[in-house]
């Protein structure tokens, strides 16, 4: 049964005149990487976060490989990973020459279930995701293992009153069109602790230490962000506390509309503030529904992936949090200029696609 009216999105950027200005700004000045608009815009990321630094990379992914690499870890060290999150998380592990030790997620929070880390001999790091932006238990984490925060959709998410990203050695941020704030592709290392900074900048610029006299310690790569990307960036970072409140106003929108029905919805523990990343709710027949709502104009989507279900991540064990989650997790359409009328529609079709 399709519908004549145009599709409910499932995410589109909030960007205008204001991106437009910066972008402008950058192209009349002809310097186009490594100028002002980089040390904007890593300032208003890096007092979102409340930590000293932050770096502009390419992308979340690129984030998470230099903080791993910048943790200085020896080979077939063991880091923990979530079983459920974007692959990326345990790819940059494995791509450091290091082993990703997955562990389960609870089926509730979506997030690692603490209770399941066993520390080893050679765990050296738990890689915590704050998935869709909802914060990680940190109280529940095993004492003396560092935390390198996966906190790709948690821009304005808070533990206990404390930003996201600034929680543990460092943070690792994404700004794909999916983000709060987006950047079309890029991701950010936030950290309090100057060396590491040092070290991540001097790795997101093949490793140059300085250039006069050339000085290259370290065999390195180009993860550098352009000023034309983090010039798209800059507006939505000083109006974060706005997207974020339209986020939340939505989240609640859903909320009060699909309470009488049997999902499971998605929100932080008492104390915490939710990043809303996407609005991802759980429910029985996922496949199907996801299917109706695709036909009838509504683009959701699957949550996130499974990595036992991986071929990269196969015969680590069961994982029965991770499975389920991943059978059951809706990301349904969640963007800034969602309107009443599609929060509307998007929940009286769940309801005619639940009961049919
Ligand atoms: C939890 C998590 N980590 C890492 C990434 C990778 O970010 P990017 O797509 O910017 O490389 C994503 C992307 O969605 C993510 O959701």
């Amino acid at each position: 049964m399709s519908d004549s009216r145009p599709n409910v999105r499932l995410g589109r950027p909030d960007l205008g005149e204001r991106e437009l200005a910066e972008v402008a700004e950058v192209l009349e000045s002809g310097m186009l990487t490594m100028g002002p608009k980089v040390d904007e815009f890593e300032r208003l990321i890096a007092g979102i976060c409340e930590v000293e630094h932050a770096l502009a990379v390419t992308s979340g992914t690129a984030a998470l490989h230099l903080a791993v690499l910048a943790c200085r870890l020896e080979p077939g060290d063991e880091v923990v990973v979530p079983a459920y999150t974007f692959p990326a998380t345990a790819n940059v592990v494995a791509l450091s020459g290091l082993k990703p030790v997955l562990v389960d997620v609870d089926a509730e929070t979506m997030n690692i279930d603490p209770a399941k880390i066993e520390v080893g001999p050679r765990t050296r790091l738990i890689l915590g995701v704050h998935l869709f932006g909802r914060p990680l238990r940190l109280h529940e984490l095993p004492d003396g293992v560092p935390l390198l925060e996966d906190a790709a959709g948690a821009l304005g998410a808070r533990y206990r009153g404390r930003a996201c990203g600034g929680l543990g050695i460092a943070g690792c941020l994404s700004f794909h069109p999916r983000k709060i704030v987006t950047t079309g592709e890029g991701g950010a290392v936030t950290t309090n602790d100057d060396a590491f900074a040092d070290l991540v900048r001097q790795l997101r610029n093949h490793g140059w230490r300085s250039l006069v006299p050339p000085d290259m310690p370290i065999p390195a790569l180009n993860y550098r962000l352009s000023d034309i990307l983090c010039a798209v960036g800059i507006p939505q970072a000083r109006r974060l506390d706005e997207l974020h409140a339209r986020f939340s106003a939505l989240a609640a929108g859903y909320g009060e509309r699909l309470a009488h029905l049997p999902v499971l919805l998605p929100r932080a523990d008492d104390g915490d503030v939710h990043g809303w990343q996407a609005y991802v709710i759980q429910l029985d027949d996922r496949d199907r529904i996801l299917q109706e709502l695709r036909t009838r104009g509504i683009e959701a989507q699957i949550g996130t992936y499974a990595l036992p279900l991986l071929g990269a991540y196969r015969d680590q064990g069961e994982f029965p949090g991770a499975r389920r989650v991943f059978e059951r997790a809706l990301a349904l359409p969640f963007h800034a200029r969602l309107t009443e009328g599609e929060l509307d529609r998007v929940s009286e079709t769940l309801e005619a696609v639940l009961h049919p």
